[in-house]
């Protein structure tokens, strides 16, 4: 995530595997659900994703859910979508069936991203939220390939993400703009910069790829199968 919970040592564990990741901690997901709301610049980049989806979506799959939050919004701006929302942690997968309950159009799958993507069929979009920097490099990537199998001609990739800055002054600057110290950061963050993963994206066969939106070390990162 973003941000961890106040304290958390970031020289404890840097590549953990997902069976251990903290994420599956009640404690955890609800210290970020507490301050989902107060990330500087969060509903810019959110706005930055709804206008990148386009009109005539039908299907969406949302990676990394959380308690649903995207999703929700996504479904505002798309009402008659059908979606599925993805995540491993047991309390957000409680927090988005509770969500969802009775809401036929959206189907919640508990799925590890470490694992590849198991079937689902094919999507108009794929989007996701601060999830994907969680995943150590090789499966984001292997992530990617996956999520382009999946979309459909036309569909769209969107991922709102927590990307690496160029030099460890900037990342010590966006640690201080969203509030914390160095010490308090997420020790499972595995950030990336976007020009890999924008080159990566551009390599499976992504077209019109692009950054879209940028503040400090949150951007959308987006492209559409042709
Ligand atoms: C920072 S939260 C973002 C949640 C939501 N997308 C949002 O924007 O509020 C990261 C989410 O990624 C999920 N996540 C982290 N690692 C994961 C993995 N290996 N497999 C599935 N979900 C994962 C966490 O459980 C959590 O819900």
């Amino acid at each position: 995530m973003i941000f961890g919970p106040a304290g958390a040592d970031n020289r404890l564990v840097t590549e953990t595997h997902a069976a251990e990741s903290s994420w599956r901690s009640s404690e955890h997901a609800l210290a970020y659900l507490a301050r989902a709301d107060a990330l500087p610049h969060r509903a810019e980049g959110e706005a930055a994703l709804l206008e990148h989806l386009p009109a005539d979506v039908s299907r969406v799959l949302d990676l990394g859910s959380g308690d649903g939050r995207l999703l929700t919004l996504v479904r505002l701006a798309r009402p008659r979508i059908a979606a599925v929302a993805l995540d491993f942690s047991p309390t957000m997968l409680e927090r988005l069936r509770a969500r969802f309950a009775g809401d036929s159009a959206v189907a919640v799958v508990a799925h590890d991203l470490e694992r590849a993507l198991p079937a689902l069929g094919s999507f108009d979009a794929v989007v996701s939220s601060f999830a994907i920097h969680h995943l150590p490099h090789a499966r984001k990537r292997a992530l990617y390939e996956e999520v382009f199998a999946a979309l459909a001609p036309g569909a769209v990739f969107l991922n709102l993400e927590h990307v690496a800055s160029p030099t460890s002054a900037l990342h010590d600057a966006f640690l201080h703009a969203i509030g914390f110290t160095p010490a308090e950061e997420d020790p499972e963050n595995k950030l990336l910069d976007v020009h890999t993963q924008l080159a990566w994206l551009r390599e499976i066969g992504l077209a019109d790829v692009d950054c879209h939106w940028k503040w400090r070390e949150l951007a959308l990162l987006a492209g559409r199968r042709a």
